[in-house]
């Protein structure tokens, strides 16, 4: 088999050093054979790439961005459109048009997006436009800058052709009057349930990119941001390493910066399972955590193309496409639920 370098930019510290890998890549060209990593065992089966995993069971999603892969497509069009997929359905009422509001009423939504060369761009508490992940986009590709917020965001998504729209729909509006009679505030986070929508995708050069995308707590104080559009709590790609995203509980994830602290444990040697557990164990082991009431779930891939994904409570998944196929796999967890 002909073999061709991917990992032209990849350096064998850090990782490297960790698992004793030849971090190569390859695919044949003259065939139709699959591009594949070399895992750092090579007397294990080479991972077929590409390879998209995402939280919970968002397989309409993960089928998108691996089947734009699987073409050839760019990665960043992969993702932003697999992201795109949860925000355009109103079903779905945690991600873009359909989300539930604060508790004013107010759709919110955050995202934010990191590629391969660790370049970002970011939304925060933006509303009226549906396709937050599309407007992190183009903050970074389009701006100086990493991160706009509220007025400003939506200003510069509608200057870029976007339309405003109303995201609370007739099902959301309905349920936050409801929420307003009981006047009670008190997170609920989805233990059960999905909520936000974190990607990471492996090209077939074995290059890593992710995009995260909510609107976050229901019925949160207005003004509030959650992890999902920071880097480094939400999402962290380091192209050397992995990446990481997360769901659940932003304020937990902020406060511990679960995304770069998955992927700093991966650098160390971790496998992104261990990393993921390590990383939901500094949460539930804080003195005082009130991990029982909230949920927090990380999913995460390393650059030999392994994946991982833990949480605090059963019921957390991971979409996985690779290879055509496009699986939703339960994740570990530390509490299990009453049955
Ligand atoms: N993880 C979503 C949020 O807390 O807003």
């Amino acid at each position: 088999m002909k073999r061709r370098d991917f990992l032209k930019n990849t350096s064998l510290t850090g990782v490297g050093l960790a698992v004793g890998s030849s971090l190569t890549s390859c695919k044949d060209k003259t065939t139709d054979e699959k591009a594949s990593v070399i895992p750092a065992n090579k007397n294990t089966t080479p991972i077929a790439l590409p390879i998209v995993i995402a939280t919970w069971n968002f397989k309409n999603a993960t089928a998108k961005a691996g089947q734009i892969l699987q073409a050839g497509g760019n990665i960043l069009d992969a993702l932003e459109q697999g992201c795109m997929v949860e925000e355009a359905d109103i079903k779905n009422e945690s991600v873009g048009k359909g989300g539930r509001p604060d508790r004013d009423g107010n759709v919110t939504l955050d995202a934010c997006i990191m590629n391969k060369d660790g370049n970002c761009g970011a939304v925060v508490y933006m509303q009226n436009i549906t396709h937050a992940i599309s407007v992190a986009r183009k903050v970074m590709e389009d701006t100086p800058h990493v991160m706009l917020a509220g007025k400003g965001a939506e200003n510069f998504a509608v200057s870029t052709g976007m339309k405003r729209e109303d995201l609370l729909t007739e099902s959301t509006r309905r349920q936050w009057k409801e929420w307003l009679v009981e006047a009670k505030y008190k997170p609920i986070i989805n233990i059960e349930n999905h909520d936000t929508i974190g990607m990471l995708a492996m090209d077939e050069n074995g290059d890593i990119s992710g995009a995260c995308t909510t609107s976050g707590l229901a019925y949160k104080m207005g003004g509030r941001v959650g992890d999902s559009p920071i880097i480094g709590s939400g999402l962290f790609v380091d192209n050397e390493v992995g990446g990481c995203v997360a769901t659940g509980m932003g304020e937990e994830v902020v406060k511990t910066v679960g995304s770069f602290l998955v992927v700093e444990l991966m650098r160390q040697g971790k496998s992104p399972q261990e990393a993921c557990k390590e990383a939901i164990n500094r949460i539930v082991n804080k003195p005082n955590s009130n991990y029982k009431n909230f949920q927090v779930g990380y999913v995460a891939i390393n650059k030999q193309g392994e994946t991982g994904s833990f949480s605090i409570h059963e019921g957390f998944s991971m979409a996985k496409y690779q290879d055509g196929k496009n699986d939703n796999l339960k994740s570990e967890f530390v509490v299990k639920s009453k049955a």
